[in-house]
């Protein structure tokens, strides 16, 4: 044998070796991730914050709401299975964390006027743009993805709640 096939030999070997260990590692990061959770508690309902407690909403529109928004518009989110596997869970807890942060039906009640009547022209224009429900929280939940009856049942709706609130003023 040549030095040369020697030195292939031992560096293929090397390689699957090498490719070896790598994966052991990917495979104990990936374990060791499962311990470190974002925090999954829900913040406390307060009724009187809520956006029930502010206005009738109809029955459909709350259908709509809880099956595409709340997950990441309300405190009371259902978490999945996967919120159960690192990263999965981190990437989840940002979405959860900035969509409240943007837009919190739990503490709708809260809102000034002004961020009120805001948020119902953003409502309409997030959906009719397809921006929301986040394309991503779609691949596994099919069905809260929205027909285009829903949208314009949802902009009918926030058109008239923001006549309402001109009202009111
Ligand atoms: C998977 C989580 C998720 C779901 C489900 C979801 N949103 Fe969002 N939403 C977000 C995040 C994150 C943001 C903030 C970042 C952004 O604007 O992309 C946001 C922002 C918004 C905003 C504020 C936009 C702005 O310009 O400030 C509105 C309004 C909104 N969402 C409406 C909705 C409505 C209505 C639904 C249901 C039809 C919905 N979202 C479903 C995560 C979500």
């Amino acid at each position: 044998m040549s030095l040369r096939i020697l030195y292939e030999l031992y560096d293929r070997n090397f390689m699957k070796k090498g490719l070896k260990i790598g994966a052991v590692v990917l495979f104990a990061a990936f374990f060791t991730a499962q311990f470190v959770r974002p925090d999954r508690s829900n913040p406390a309902i307060v009724q009187a914050e809520t956006l029930e407690s502010s206005m009738q909403i109809p029955e459909n529109i709350e259908t709509i709401l809880t099956r595409s928004c709340n997950d990441c518009h309300t405190n009371s989110t259902v978490y999945p299975w996967y919120s159960n596997i690192t990263p999965f869970n981190w990437f989840l807890a940002e979405h959860i964390n900035s969509g409240r942060r943007n837009l919190n039906f739990s503490v709708w009640n809260t809102y000034e006027t002004r961020r009120k009547r805001r948020k119902l022209d953003q409502i309409c224009e997030q959906v009719t743009d397809k921006e929301m429900p986040l394309p991503s929280y779609l691949w596994l939940h099919r069905a809260s993805k929205l027909s285009d009856r829903d949208i314009e049942i949802l902009c009918d709706w926030t058109d008239a709640e923001k006549t309402k609130l001109e009202q009111t003023q």
